[in-house]
């Protein structure tokens, strides 16, 4: 086994990781990260697409925000749309805040570049990922590297930035944690296609068959998301059963709205969950991101928490390896105000947009959506919670 000492072992080499790393470095503090997929794996990886303001102004901060500031376009709303209705949310009206939509996929290349720049010590294609001694103040991570050489990181602080599907999670002794889950009936079947964007904003659709949603990537490049069953199957989705099932349910063809189709060349099915694990905190080992939160993505806030906590964590983590450890005994439940918004504001979103096939809960999310549409009250309160609110750090 061979030792490798650092300030802060990160797991997991996504956003939330890399910015992590990022914001240390600013601060003077030494970071490694760990990381099981490969570098190519985890940039292709198409995912969330939607940026709120204070998310694109700590990117900026941190000094990877200069391909943001100049590709990605500004969204001043979004469309809410059913069957006979359509309504632009402007939240620069209701609120002075807008939004960007920028691919996760090239944030994660920014990101990637910025630790290129700066050094950063990351393994990838790692394996056999295992934290230890998280009660102690000499914490530290195992693997297996590239080479298959196994690893030891030893380290004053480790922080789970694994995602939904890494170890740090169940590294909390189950006495310790309360695991908060609630599951969804629905997927989303994601695709991204060689077309130009048929809408200038977001548009979000009810329809009785399943809610389906309109985003972009570049004025050449769509990304588009149809509800389906828990369990479906990629395969069973040809791109043309894909392609009617939009039209349909977008309402091509109505007010003077129509979907260009195009080339797909991404489909995925992404199974919509909430999952909160309390407190972010055991000992020496922090939680992060979708290792410790998992939302269904109507909202678009995954991406946003991921990156909203580590703006938390990395100045409590640059006291605390100096010895003050103020802030990072706060960290868990100033973060946790913040994920719980947004965990609700995901499930409210989630539940008035997909129909459940059942007619009664279909007439009030109708009648909510109209509301939403009607009230300026409540479409604040949408555009709040979507612009996003301001990080404190
Ligand atoms: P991740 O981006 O998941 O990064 C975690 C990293 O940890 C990964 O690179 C992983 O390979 C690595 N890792 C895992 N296990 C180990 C291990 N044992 N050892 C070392 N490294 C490990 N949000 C939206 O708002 N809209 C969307 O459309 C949307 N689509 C999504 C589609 C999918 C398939 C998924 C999984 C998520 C999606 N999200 C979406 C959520 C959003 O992408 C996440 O909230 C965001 O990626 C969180 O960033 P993160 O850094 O916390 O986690
Ligand atoms: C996108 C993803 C979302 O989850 C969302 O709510 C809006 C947009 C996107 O991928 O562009």
């Amino acid at each position: 086994m061979c030792p490798v000492r650092t300030q802060v072992a990160i797991v997991g080499a996504g956003p939330s990781g890399l910015l992590l790393s990022q914001l240390l470095a600013a601060r003077g503090v030494e970071s490694v990260v760990v990381e099981h997929r490969s570098a190519e794996h985890v940039a292709a990886r198409i995912r969330a697409g939607v940026l709120e303001q204070a998310t694109v102004d700590l990117l900026v901060e941190a000094g990877v925000g200069d391909r943001l500031k100049r590709e990605a376009g500004e969204h001043h709303g979004i469309y809410l749309k059913w069957p006979d209705g359509k309504h632009l949310v402007d939240f620069v009206e209701l609120t002075g805040r807008s939004t960007v939509v920028y691919g996760q996929s090239q944030l994660q290349r920014d990101l990637v570049e910025a630790a290129a720049l700066r050094g950063q010590e990351i393994h990838h294609c790692v394996s056999a990922t295992a934290l230890h001694d998280l009660d102690t103040d000499r914490p530290a991570v195992t693997f297996t590297d590239a080479s298959g050489r196994g690893r030891r990181l030893q380290a004053d602080v480790v922080v789970g930035c694994d995602g939904s599907f890494g170890p740090s999670r169940d590294t909390v002794p189950v006495d310790v944690r309360i695991r908060w889950e609630k599951d969804c009936p629905n997927s989303w079947l994601g695709i991204l296609a060689d077309v130009a964007p048929s809408t200038d904003h977001v548009l979000y659709a009810w329809h009785p068959e399943g809610f389906a949603m309109h985003s972009m990537r570049s004025p050449a490049v769509s990304r588009l998301y149809l509800q389906v069953p828990r369990g479906t199957r990629v395969e069973d989705w040809s791109d043309d059963r894909i392609w009617d099932a939009l039209s349909r349910r977008l309402g091509s063809g109505q007010d003077g709205f129509h979907l260009s189709s195009g080339p797909i060349n991404d489909k995925s099915v992404l199974p919509m969950r909430s999952l909160v694990q309390t407190p972010m905190r055991h000992g020496r080992l922090f939680l992060a991101g979708d290792a410790a939160h998992i939302l269904p993505p109507t909202g678009a806030k995954g991406l946003n928490l991921a990156l909203a906590d580590v703006a938390l964590l990395a100045p409590a983590l640059a006291d605390l390896v100096r010895g003050d450890t103020r802030r990072a005994d706060d960290y868990s439940d100033r973060a946790l105000r913040r994920v719980w918004r947004s965990t609700h504001f995901a499930w409210w979103m989630t539940n008035m947009l997909h129909p459940t096939g059942d007619p009664f809960e279909d007439e009030l999310q109708l009648s909510q959506l109209r509301w939403v549409a009607s009230s300026r009250a409540a479409s604040t309160g949408l555009a709040e919670n979507f612009a996003g609110y301001p990080l404190e750090v």
